[in-house]
């Protein structure tokens, strides 16, 4: 019989161009507040590394490295790689083995470095993700495969451009107000809508960042989270999801496969539907993308997620509140970290400690992260109800 588990505590690095410190420091970085709160080393029984892609850094055996600097050498640890939802899949990962009675408390650490490397070179190390014989050598890199989807969205549904640069401005404003953000400015819809072209239709405000950072949770089982906290967010729905490895096998680029099937399992297990939903964290790796998952999962109907956007339901105080933390856009995208961070910010949301009142959801009972990795061979959907 499965046990249930929550998670019952989180911790953040400032997200950026972290020149200042090395990816063990990034981890330190997000594990100390937990730390702080009173989860020592002693009381963690195991941890995940959830850590992308190692060409970054060059460092293999990453989980030997961050659980020696961080105190955890002599508690088991492995390593997670599933290109953009490693975290999530971390967290399924972790999830199986409390959930099953291997261990009772485990802490789940997302980390990525990018930027010791060039912009160039990081888009052919994310790049290897897809498919290297016969669609990275063709030019289909991650802008790329968006792309694709953003023309093909514009050409079934007669979307114009401007929809997706206000995703972008709604980023921008919630990343803002975000200490953590990698880019917290805001920009106007005139920036967003004009700036440069990075991979027709798309242009640089619609291209998540190239980040540095780490993120971390800890879950524990039924029996031992009075322990550790009061607010318990239990995980009550995990949908696992998979579409082809090429693009070009998709039967549809105005959704993503994968995603509707992890979502519909996930809210199956919850016993939940879409419109209980409370927020969502969404992978915006790219502004279409956000779109998509409007549709995907179910807060609107094929081809009307534009309808959604314009009339700001995705914001803090609309009908399904989106990425107001900034979201992979403003907050930024450390591939491994991502979805950790996503996870951090539901329980941050639901405990009603968001920094800024002006970002602060009201009444988080369930909240929900979608993390798609690559152009959706993998997705994780997660559904979270406040346990207080
Ligand atoms: C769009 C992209 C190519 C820009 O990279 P770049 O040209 O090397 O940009 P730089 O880092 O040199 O920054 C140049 C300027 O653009 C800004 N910038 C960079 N990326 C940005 C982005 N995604 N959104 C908004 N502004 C961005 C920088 O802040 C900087 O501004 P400044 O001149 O005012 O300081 C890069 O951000 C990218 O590849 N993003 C997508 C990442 C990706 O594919 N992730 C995986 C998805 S699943």
């Amino acid at each position: 019989m499965a046990r249930k588990v929550a998670v019952v505590a989180g911790g953040h690095s400032k997200f950026g161009k972290r020149y200042d410190a090395t990816m063990r420091e990034l981890c330190a970085e997000a594990y100390k507040p937990i730390y702080d709160e009173g989860i020592s080393q002693d009381k963690i029984d195991a941890s995940v590394l959830s850590y992308a892609a190692s060409q970054f850094t060059g460092q293999g055996a990453g989980s030997a490295l961050i659980a020696d600097y961080i105190g955890l050498h002599d508690k088991p640890h492995l390593r997670v790689e599933s290109a953009c939802t490693t975290g999530t899949a971390s967290l399924r990962a972790a999830w199986g083995m409390v959930s099953a009675g291997l261990y009772d408390v485990m802490l789940v650490l997302g980390v990525e470095q990018m930027n010791r490397v060039s912009s160039a070179t990081a888009t052919e190390y994310m790049s290897q993700a897809g498919d290297m014989r016969w669609e990275y050598p063709f030019g289909i890199s991650f802008p790329a495969f968006y792309a694709l989807m953003a023309s093909r969205y514009m050409s079934e549904y007669g979307m114009e451009h401007d929809i997706l640069a206000k995703i972008a401005v709604k980023s921008h404003h919630y990343g803002a107000q975000n200490p953590k953000a990698h880019l917290p400015k805001e920009v106007s819809f005139e920036e967003a809508n004009n700036a440069i072209p990075i991979c027709r239709p798309l242009n640089l405000y619609d291209c998540s960042l190239i980040t540095d950072g780490a993120a971390a949770v800890v879950i524990a089982a039924e029996e031992r989270v009075k322990e550790f906290t009061d607010q318990p967010m239990w995980i009550t729905g995990i949908g696992a999801g998979a579409s082809s490895m090429m693009i070009q096998d998709r039967s549809t680029l105005t959704s993503i496969p994968g995603a509707k099937r992890a979502a519909q399992a996930a809210y199956k297990m919850a016993g939940v539907e879409s419109k209980d939903i409370d927020m969502a964290q969404v992978h915006d790796c790219f502004t279409i993308a956000e779109l998509i998952a409007y549709e995907d999962l179910g807060f609107a109907e094929p081809g009307k997620g534009p309808e959604l956007v314009e009339n700001k339901e995705n914001y803090h105080d609309g009908r399904i509140p989106v990425n107001v933390d900034g979201g992979l856009k403003s907050k930024g995208h450390p591939l491994g970290a991502t979805g950790v961070s996503m996870t951090y910010e539901v329980l941050k949301q639901m405990k009603g400690e968001a920094e800024n009142p002006t970002r602060q959801i009201d009444d988080v009972k369930h909240g929900l992260v979608h993390n798609v990795g690559q152009s959706g061979q993998f997705v994780n959907v997660f559904i979270y109800e406040r346990g207080w």
